[in-house]
C-alpha cells in the first residue's frame, strides 16, 4: 500500500513540485502511530554516498527525515555497499562517506532522536542479503527498471551487484522490520519488491517480516541551475548545502531563466526556468504569488527575482551551515555518531537475522 502525500502547487500539466508540509507529518501521525499501543511506527531510509547533499537532495529527501525524527523511531543509513555497484573512486570513497555523515548532521538528522549509520558497519545486511536472495525472483529483478537503466548506461560493467541491488535494500529494510520507508518515486518499483520478498519469506519460512509500507515523499524536484532536467551532483549544476553565501550568489546570479526574457519588458513563464521552479520548491505561497505575477507580466526583472530566491536559499542554509561550524570544531564527532549508530543499529539486525536463521533452518 503506498501513502501519497501531496500538496501539488498548480503549475503547468506534467508538472507537480511538492512544498514542505506540516501536514505530511501530521496526516502520517494519525495514519501510522498505533495509538492504542503507544509504539512508534519504526522509519527506515538509505542514502547513497555518491557525492555530498546538494539542495535538490535536501529539500526532496533530507528535509522530510529530519522533520519525521519527532515521529517515529528513524534510522538513516548511507549505503555505501550500494554505492559499490557502478564505478566510483575507491580512494575516495572513505571521504565522501564521512562527507555525507557531515552533511546529514548538520542539515538536522540529530544521533540523540535517530539512529544514522553506515551500512557496511553492520554486516548483518550482507549476510540477509544472501538469505534473502534465495527467494528473490531473478525475472522480477531482471525488470527493475533502475536496474535496466543504469544497466544502460554502464554496459561495461553490468555486475552481479547491480542486479542484486534490490535484495540488498530489502535487507536493509526487513531487518529492522521497518513500517514504513520514506523514498521518491523512483523507489516505489523496488518497495514492491521488498514487500514480494518478505511474501515469499513468510509464505515459505513463517512470519518473521512485516510488509513495510512506502512513504512516497513525491519528490520535491529541484531543476538543474543549468535548466537542463534535475539538480545532480553528476551534472555539475547543483546549489551545495556547502555553499558559502557568495557562492550560492555566484550560481544564481549568471544562472538562465526563461528564454522568452531576452529583455527586461518581456514577460516569461516561471514554469519554464529554473529560477522559478526553485521558487516554486521552496518560497513562501506570498512570493510565489509574487514572482508568478512579476514574471508573467514582466512586473519584476529576473535579477530581482533571483535575489529574493538567493535570499531563501541562504535561510534556508543558514541553521545547516551553523550546525556544521560546531561539528567541524569537534574532531572525532562524526566518528563516535557513526560508531554508536552501528551498535544501536547491529542490536535490532542482529535479533532480526538470528529469527530469519531459525526460521531457515541455520540455527
Ligand atoms: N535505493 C535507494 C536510492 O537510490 C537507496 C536505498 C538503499 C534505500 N537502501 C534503502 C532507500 C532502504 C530506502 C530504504 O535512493
Amino acid at each position: 500500500m503506498e501513502i501519497r502525500t501531496e500538496t501539488p502547487i498548480r503549475m503547468m500539466a506534467d508538472t507537480v513540485i511538492e512544498l514542505p508540509t506540516t501536514e505530511l507529518v501530521e496526516y502520517m501521525q494519525t495514519e501510522l502511530v498505533d495509538a492504542s499501543s503507544r509504539q512508534r511506527t519504526r522509519v527506515f531510509s538509505g542514502i547513497q554516498p555518491t557525492g555530498g547533499l546538494h539542495l535538490g537532495r535536501y529539500v526532496g529527501a533530507v528535509e522530510n527525515w529530519a522533520r519525521m525524527q519527532d515521529t517515529y523511531d528513524c534510522l538513516y543509513c548511507i549505503v555505501d555497499l550500494h554505492g559499490l555497484t557502478i564505478d566510483y573512486d575507491a580512494r575516495g570513497y572513505q571521504a565522501r562517506i564521512m562527507g555525507l555523515a557531515t552533511d546529514l548532521l548538520a542539515a538536522g538528522l540529530d544521533p540523540d532522536r535517530c539512529i544514522i549509520f553506515v551500512q557496511s558497519h553492520v554486516p548483518e545486511h550482507a549476510e540477509l542479503q544472501w538469505l534473502l536472495s534465495t527467494v528473490s525472483s531473478l525475472g522480477a529483478l531482471e525488470r527493475m527498471t533502475q536496474y535496466k537503466d543504469k544497466a544502460q548506461q554502464h554496459q561495461d560493467n553490468i555486475n552481479l551487484g547491480l542486479l542484486a541491488y534490490p535484495v540488498l535494500q530489502a535487507a536493509d529494510i526487513l531487518l529492522y522490520k521497518a513500517g514504513a520507508v520514506p523514498v521518491g518515486e523512483d523507489q516505489s518499483q523496488h518497495l514492491e519488491l521488498t514487500r514480494e520478498i518478505a511474501r515469499r519469506f513468510n509464505h515459505r519460512f513463517g512470519e518473521v517480516f512485516p510488509e513495510p509500507q512506502t512513504i512516497l515523499t513525491k519528490a520535491k524536484r529541484l531543476p538543474g541551475l543549468d535548466g537542463l532536467g534535475k539538480m545532480s551532483a553528476s551534472k555539475g549544476n547543483v546549489i551545495d548545502v556547502n555553499d558559502t553565501a557568495e557562492e550560492v550568489w555566484a550560481k544564481l546570479r549568471p544562472a538562465v531563466t526563461d528564454p522568452a526574457r531576452k529583455r527586461r519588458t518581456d514577460p516569461g513563464n516561471p514554469n519554464l526556468c529554473p529560477i522559478g521552479l526553485m521558487h516554486y520548491a521552496i518560497s513562501s505561497p506570498e512570493q510565489q504569488e509574487y514572482i508568478t505575477w512579476g514574471c508573467t507580466t514582466a512586473g519584476i526583472g529576473c535579477i530581482d527575482c533571483k535575489k529574493i530566491l538567493n535570499e531563501n536559499v541562504n535561510a534556508l542554509l543558514d541553521p545547516i551551515r551553523e550546525r556544521r561550524a560546531a561539528i567541524e570544531a569537534r574532531p572525532d564527532y562524526v566518528r563516535d555518531v557513526l560508531r554508536d549508530g552501528a551498535e544501536r543499529a547491529r542490536a535490532i539486525a542482529a535479533q532480526t537475522l538470528r529469527e530469519a536463521k531459525e526460521a531457515m533452518g541455520l540455527a
